[in-house]
């Protein structure tokens, strides 16, 4: 719940971004933010710094920038750590993630090479394509979360942190159900201490950091916090979490066609959806266990758009097939192809085809700005539990359970601007408008 008259605690002094998986999206995150800082690039594809949200009617002309209208941290008070079973400094990493030229790099290879990862919490079994050595050790995975505890403490005293917000950008791990030992913190903490084959890496970052009142926020597609143990930490703990699974090429073309088919009444026979791509996770996604979690994400998201139980004359039995291709010449430069059979009056058939020449962490990293600027928001809103109003930066929403995610991109934006008018006290925009014609 929001309390529209919660006050909202100023952002003062640093905050501390924490991150599992010193990669790609990370490394050109981290990047971008010391650019923006440095004037050498405007915040492109940041909504908190570049968008704006209108206030009141139509008429008011009143439409402030949102980070000038809500108070977010500044881009200056980011101190950034991580963790990696990969010794490489952010620098180091970043060369080797090749998405961004030496050019841009190099005026910054001071910063980047002062982010030295942490030891990792890294279990091969989790992560079959990636082999660690830069590893902690310890009898259980208790002891481990232990250690990250200790981790996120000395780092927030190093850096003088006055907050702090853990963001997973480590690589997608293998598909795991939710079971038993996930439905309650007592059976979750008994398997921490048994070494239970069913919390995976991810979790026991998730548990040090909800245990020591870091909000938590999910850019994989693995479970991690989207289990009733976690999410009943995070509420007890009065911490925000979020996921899964950032939404950046294909999927987020996905969630922006589909709401437009569905407006027209337009009919859909199948959306076959192929992508090659060369980079890391193009590497460990080629392991079938970790793509079965990524497919299971990128699958849903056409059958909460488009409701084949509500309209099953347009949308019943579609067929929908996603497939990701190693492939290492192309790096981060994912190319996507969609085939989209739709069909019209008379049902007469269309094609539409969608070639996507994108690049992955480019799409990723304001993502992950936004993530932590809107999340410290909601930690200092006093907002806690699971944060559907960032449902508009995921593939698969994580939502309270029993309630279906909202995929459709326009009504996550709507969302996420009524949020930030609730939470300063201003009139939600419902697009009525008859006002106007009284
Ligand atoms: N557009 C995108 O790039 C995009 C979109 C959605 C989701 N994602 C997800 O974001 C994640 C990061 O993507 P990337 O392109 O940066 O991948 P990457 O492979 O370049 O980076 C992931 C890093 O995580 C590290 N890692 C693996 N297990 C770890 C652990 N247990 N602890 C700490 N570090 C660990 C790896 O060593 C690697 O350096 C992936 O899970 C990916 O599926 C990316």
């Amino acid at each position: 719940m929001i309390d529209k008259n919660a006050k909202i605690t100023e952002p003062k002094g640093k905050l501390g971004v924490l991150i599992p998986g010193l990669g790609a999206v990370s490394t050109t995150f981290i990047a971008g933010v010391q650019a923006i800082l440095n004037g050498h690039t405007p915040p492109y594809g940041s909504l908190t710094q570049m968008g704006t949200i209108r206030l009141g009617k139509r008429t008011d002309n009143r439409t402030p920038m949102i980070k000038d209208f809500i108070p977010l941290a500044r881009l200056e008070d980011l101190v950034f750590g991580a963790w990696d079973p990969i010794e490489d400094d952010a620098y180091e990493s970043a060369r080797k993630a090749g998405v961004l030229e030496e050019k841009d790099l190099l005026p910054l290879k001071k910063g980047l090479e002062s982010i030295k990862p942490m030891k990792a919490v890294f279990d091969q079994k989790y992560v079959k394509r990636l082999n660690g050595t830069w590893v902690k050790k310890a009898a259980s995975k208790m002891a481990l979360a232990e250690q990250v505890m200790e981790d996120i403490a000395s780092f927030k005293k190093r850096e003088n942190a006055d907050r702090l917000l853990m963001i997973w950008c480590a690589s997608t791990e293998i598909f795991i159900k939710p079971q038993d030992v996930h439905s309650t913190i007592e059976k979750f903490e008994k398997g921490l201490a048994a070494n239970d084959e069913a919390i995976p890496n991810s979790m026991v970052y998730a548990y040090a950091a909800l245990k020591s009142g870091v909000p938590f926020f999910n850019g994989a597609p693995n479970l991690t916090v989207d289990i009733p143990a976690l999410m009943d930490l995070a509420r007890n703990n009065s911490v925000p979490v979020g996921g899964k699974d950032f939404k950046s090429g294909q999927t987020l073309m996905k969630t922006i066609l589909a709401p437009g088919f569905k407006a027209r009444m337009l009919g859909l026979n199948g959306w076959f959806s192929t992508n090659i791509l060369g980079n890391r996770d193009g590497e460990v996604l080629d392991d079938p266990e970790s793509f079965k979690t990524k497919e299971e994400s990128k699958l849903s998201v056409l059958e909460y758009i488009l409701q084949p139980k509500v309209y099953p004359e347009l949308y019943k039995d579609f067929y929908h097939k996603v497939r990701i291709n190693y492939y290492p010449p192309r790096g981060d430069n994912k190319e996507s192809w969609d085939n989209i059979d739709i069909f019209g009056w008379m049902g007469y058939p269309m094609q539409i085809k969608v070639n996507f020449l994108c690049r992955d962490s480019i799409l990723a990293a304001p993502i992950v700005l936004d993530l932590v600027l809107f999340g410290d928001l909601a930690q200092r809103a006093g907002m806690r539990g699971v944060q559907e109003w960032l449902s508009f930066y995921f593939k698969s929403p994580m939502t309270a359970p029993g309630l279906y995610p909202e995929h459709d991109i326009f009504i996550q934006l709507m969302k996420l601007k009524n949020t930030l008018r609730h939470l300063k006290g201003e009139e939600l925009i419902t697009h009525l408008g008859l006002e106007y014609y009284d």
